[in-house]
C-alpha cells in the first residue's frame, strides 16, 4: 500500500531515490529530501508490503501532478509494483492528470498505455 512518507523513512527512501539515474550524486540527493521534506508541493510517497519497496515522487502542480521520481527495489522489480502505485496515486488524486518530467517518462508512458489498453484507473 501507499504510504506517506516520514523522516523516520528518511534512509530508505534515499536508499530508494538514488536509484533514479539522476539521483546517483550524494549531495544532489540529499538537496532532492530536503525539498521533499520542507516544499508542500513536493510530495513523496512509499510503497510498503511487508517492507519498504518503492517510491514514487510528485509535484503537486493546480492542474497537474508531475511524477518526478519512480523507483523500485531492484529484488522487487518486474512484478508489478511500479504500475500499482501509478494506479495507486491515480485513485488517491482521481481526475488529476499526470505529468512525467523527462526521467520518469518511459515508465509512465507506458503505464498510461496500460491503462489505456486494459481499461484501468
Ligand atoms: C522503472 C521501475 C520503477 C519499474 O518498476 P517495476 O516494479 O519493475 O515495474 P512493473 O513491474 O510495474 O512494470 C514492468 C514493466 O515496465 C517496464 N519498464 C521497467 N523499467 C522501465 C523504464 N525505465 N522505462 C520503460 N519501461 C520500463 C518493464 O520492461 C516491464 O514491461 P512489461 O510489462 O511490458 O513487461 C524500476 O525499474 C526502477 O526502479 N528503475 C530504476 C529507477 C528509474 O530509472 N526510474 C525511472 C524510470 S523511467
Amino acid at each position: 500500500m501507499l504510504i506517506r512518507y516520514k523522516k523516520t523513512f528518511e534512509k530508505i527512501a534515499m536508499g530508494l531515490l538514488s536509484f533514479m539515474p539522476t539521483e546517483k550524486d550524494l549531495k544532489k540527493l540529499q538537496q532532492t529530501m530536503k525539498q521533499y521534506e520542507l516544499d508542500e508541493h513536493w510530495q513523496l510517497f512509499l510503497w510498503k508490503e511487508e517492507d519498504i519497496i518503492g517510491l514514487i515522487g510528485i509535484v503537486n502542480e493546480p492542474d497537474c501532478l508531475m511524477v518526478q521520481h519512480i523507483s523500485v527495489n531492484p529484488s522487487h522489480r518486474h512484478h508489478g509494483i511500479g504500475k500499482e502505485m501509478v494506479a495507486a496515486l491515480r485513485d488517491l488524486y482521481p481526475g488529476k492528470g499526470f505529468v512525467p518530467n523527462e526521467v520518469t517518462a518511459p515508465f509512465i508512458d507506458k503505464c498510461h498505455q496500460c491503462k489505456n489498453t486494459e481499461g484501468r484507473g
